[in-house]
């Protein structure tokens, strides 16, 4: 980027796209934390940058004012999130940048952690750093959709997963439903997993799958084993599951699991972010489950794997919602779509 014929803006939105591309390398790892990246730039040209890989290790800034050295002395900070003003694990980066020497800041997003909301950009401009706010917001905030909202609602971004087939069916009569998608719509599941802090499911699936809902993919681009695992929960209001280790039950052999016996819904949400810190939750589960968290309004996104076959009409139905007329369906936005081997992958927003 050393064309001087480049507007500020523009060269500003390139090289917070290079903090973007950073904050990815953390996208799997640094939960509960954002994945956040950040770029040091002199004179046009990028002499440092990093991410955070991890809870409890440096933050991306430490990283990229290390890489970049007494050439940040006078350069300017890409971050993809405000940078922080207190003390946790790691020492504020908005005083590392300032000691630094960098010369302007510019800044994604602002952080709605409320130990930072806008105190880290205060500071900087008391220590007279330049800092602009508002560059690739949407790009940068569509890594943490789960660590953003939980800091402004104190409820998780949900996600629900469903695969099914043409005709909208989700298992045959009988329970079966291994496997309705093909590989790489699987292997793209193992992708959500991965960013979930939690993931919820029935008692039935349970009993009729015996699923391990783990992260196990080779394909994610890192050790699965540096994946921290999702917490799981089974919603089991009967009682009908318990923890034990000789249980016929995967899920069940884990004394991490979580069993959610109550009836509210929103409660357990609640409880996932104030007790477990569980920002990004993903749903797997089948048609009750589903049905009862979107008609609740309690879906962020719906995210639908279909496969080109027909299950038939005695086959499980996709969600157990019955609206009585027309005018009560549940409606979306097409958020996005993709082919994945031979299946559609579609990325669906409640209306
Ligand atoms: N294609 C897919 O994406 C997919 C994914 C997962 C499962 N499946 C299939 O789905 C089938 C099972 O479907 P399902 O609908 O019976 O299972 P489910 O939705 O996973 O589990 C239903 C059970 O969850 C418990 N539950 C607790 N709170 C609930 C609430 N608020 N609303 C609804 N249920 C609640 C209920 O037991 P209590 O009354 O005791 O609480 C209920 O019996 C299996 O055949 C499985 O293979 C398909
Ligand atoms: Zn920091």
């Amino acid at each position: 980027m050393s064309n001087s014929n480049y507007s500020q803006d523009a060269k500003d939105r390139y090289f917070m796209m290079l903090a973007v591309e950073q904050a990815k390398h953390g996208l799997y790892t640094t939960r509960p934390n954002p994945a956040v990246g950040c770029v040091i730039v002199q004179a046009d040209e990028v002499v440092g940058q990093g991410f955070h890989p991890k809870a409890g290790q440096p933050h991306a800034e430490v990283f990229a004012l290390k890489d970049a050295g007494t050439r940040a002395i006078g350069a300017t900070a890409y971050v993809t999130l405000e940078p922080c003003s207190h003390t946790g694990r790691t020492p504020p980066c908005a005083l590392g940048l300032i000691k630094a020497g960098v010369e302007r800041v510019v800044i994604a997003g602002l952080d709605p952690n409320p130990q930072v909301a806008g105190r880290g950009v205060k500071l900087l401009e008391q220590a007279g750093i330049a800092v602009t706010v508002g560059v690739l917001t949407a790009q940068a905030e569509a890594l943490n959709k789960g660590f953003l909202k939980a800091m402004r609602s104190q409820m998780p971004y949900v996600s629900l997963k469903i695969a099914t087939s043409l005709d909208g069916r989700t298992a045959m009569a009988s329970g079966e439903s291994k496997w309705i998608t093909g590989t790489a719509a699987r292997e793209d599941v193992q992708k959500l997993r991965a960013q979930s802090g939690a993931i919820i499911t029935g008692s039935e699936t349970v009993i009729i799958d015996n699923p391990q809902l783990n992260v196990r993919s080779s394909q994610l681009g890192i050790n699965p084993e540096h994946v921290p695992s999702p917490k799981i929960v089974i919603l089991d209001r009967r009682g009908r599951l318990e923890y034990d280790l000789q249980s016929d039950y995967q899920l069940c052999q884990s004394p991490k699991t979580l069993y959610w016996r109550e009836e509210s819904l929103i409660e357990l949400l609640k409880n996932l972010v104030s007790e477990h810190h569980c920002y990004d939750v993903l749903i797997e589960a089948g048609a009750n489950v589903a049905g009862s968290f979107l008609q609740q309004q309690l879906v962020d996104e719906l995210i639908v794997y279909q496969a080109p076959c027909l299950l038939g009409s005695e086959a499980r139905p996709m969600v157990a919602v019955n609206p009585l007329s027309l005018a009560q369906q549940l409606r979306f936005d097409i958020h996005g779509h993709e082919q994945l081997g031979s299946d559609l992958k579609l990325t669906l927003l409640p209306l």
